[in-house]
């Protein structure tokens, strides 16, 4: 029998993704999550593209019990945890709010694994971990800090789990810290749907792309990088999909915790990702500069080869790829999954 996951957060992004490598993969995902900034209608995208229902329970991961429940219930074999707020403006005027849901989460999974059979955990961390870097690219030795409540629950969780691994030999944990996760599954069928206006690049300038928007916020132009706009590691979702099952597949098997970067290596500024962005879609993208947005660093990108040795995982993707890719789920869907469902959220 195929081991299951369960997939808290499962319904995202960069869940969702990921469900569909871990079936690739031989895996049977069990996705738990609120809905509280995702549509349902991924489930109807996700068994279309399996030829099976996904199993889902609606509820909140801060709900120990319940998920103990679902660990036993499925004799769960790891955890992907996913199930998480990520917006830096909002973390700064509704810390509570991240601070209970991030870390309250975090505490309450934890305790259920304790609970329950299951030692074995990936967690989504992020880049944000690294502050404003000295140099790059970046390693996963390099200093941590935060400059938000975001950034400071990625450390606050990153810190339980080293605790966690002292207290007790039987943990075997994976942490992944993402660079800038872009694109769509080749489908067209699952992709990113902010809610509201979007906060990061990749989905303003589909929303641009599609006429939703008049133009593009490009946030400084003085930056000290070669065109003067701010450069960030983008990784296809399929890519970083492709990570978390190295990920699972390497603690069930070998079983050594670790910490690594999820990244290309390769850094691209706002203006070239705009250019390919373009060349990929045929649109014209409008933009305007704008000043520097508060907390914005100049370059971010990592030095990916951790994951390579520790992993056997590279992403493969070009800039072109997750372009090609984010334009066609945002064409097939410019109201994302669905005006119907938006009072759902
Ligand atoms: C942001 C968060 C980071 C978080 C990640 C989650 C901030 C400061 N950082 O990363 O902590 O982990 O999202 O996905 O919010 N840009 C524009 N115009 C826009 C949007 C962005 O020019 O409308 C520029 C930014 O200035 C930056 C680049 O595009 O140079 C990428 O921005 P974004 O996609 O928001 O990602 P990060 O800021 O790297």
């Amino acid at each position: 029998m195929s081991q299951k996951i369960l997939l808290t957060g499962g319904a995202g992004y960069i869940g969702s993704h990921t469900y569909l490598a871990l079936v690739s993969a031989g895996f049977t995902p069990v996705i738990l999550d609120d809905f509280s900034n995702c549509s349902p209608a991924v489930l109807d995208r996700l068994q279309r593209l399996t030829g099976h229902p996904a199993l889902c329970e609606r509820g909140s991961v801060t709900d120990s019990g319940l998920v103990q429940r679902l660990l036993e219930q499925h004799r769960i074999g790891a955890v992907i945890h996913f199930a998480g707020f990520k917006a830096v403006g909002e973390s700064v005027a509704q810390p509570l709010k991240y601070y209970a849901n991030n870390i309250g989460g975090m505490v309450g999974l934890l305790q259920a694994m304790e609970a329950s059979a299951c030692r074995t955990l990936v967690f989504s961390s992020s880049a944000t971990v690294y502050g404003d870097p000295a140099s790059v690219p970046i390693t996963e030795k390099f200093p941590v800090s935060h400059t938000n409540p975001y950034g400071h629950t990625k450390l606050v969780c990153e810190d339980m789990l080293a605790a966690l691994r002292v207290a007790g030999p039987l943990w075997r944990m994976g942490v992944l810290r993402y660079f800038n996760p872009v694109g769509a599954h080749p489908s067209g069928l699952i992709g990113e749907d902010p809610a509201g206006l979007p906060n990061n690049l990749m989905p303003y300038v589909t929303q641009v792309a599609v006429g939703k928007r008049p133009y593009l916020n490009v946030y400084g132009r003085d930056y000290n990088t070669p065109d003067g706009t701010g450069v960030r590691d983008y990784i296809h979702v399929q890519d970083l999909a492709q990570g978390h099952v190295a990920a699972v597949q390497a603690l069930l098997g070998k079983g050594e915790s670790f910490t690594v970067n999820l990244g290309t290596g390769r850094g691209h500024s706002v203006l070239e990702l705009v250019s390919a962005f373009e060349r990929a879609s045929g649109k014209t993208v409008p933009y305007q500069f704008a000043p520097r947005r508060a907390g914005d660093v100049a370059q971010c990108y990592a030095d990916p080869s951790l994951a390579e040795d520790l992993l056997g995982w590279r992403a493969t993707h070009s800039l072109a790829d997750m372009c090609t890719d984010a334009w066609r789920w945002q064409q097939g869907n410019p109201e994302g999954y669905g005006q119907a469902l938006a009072g759902d959220r």
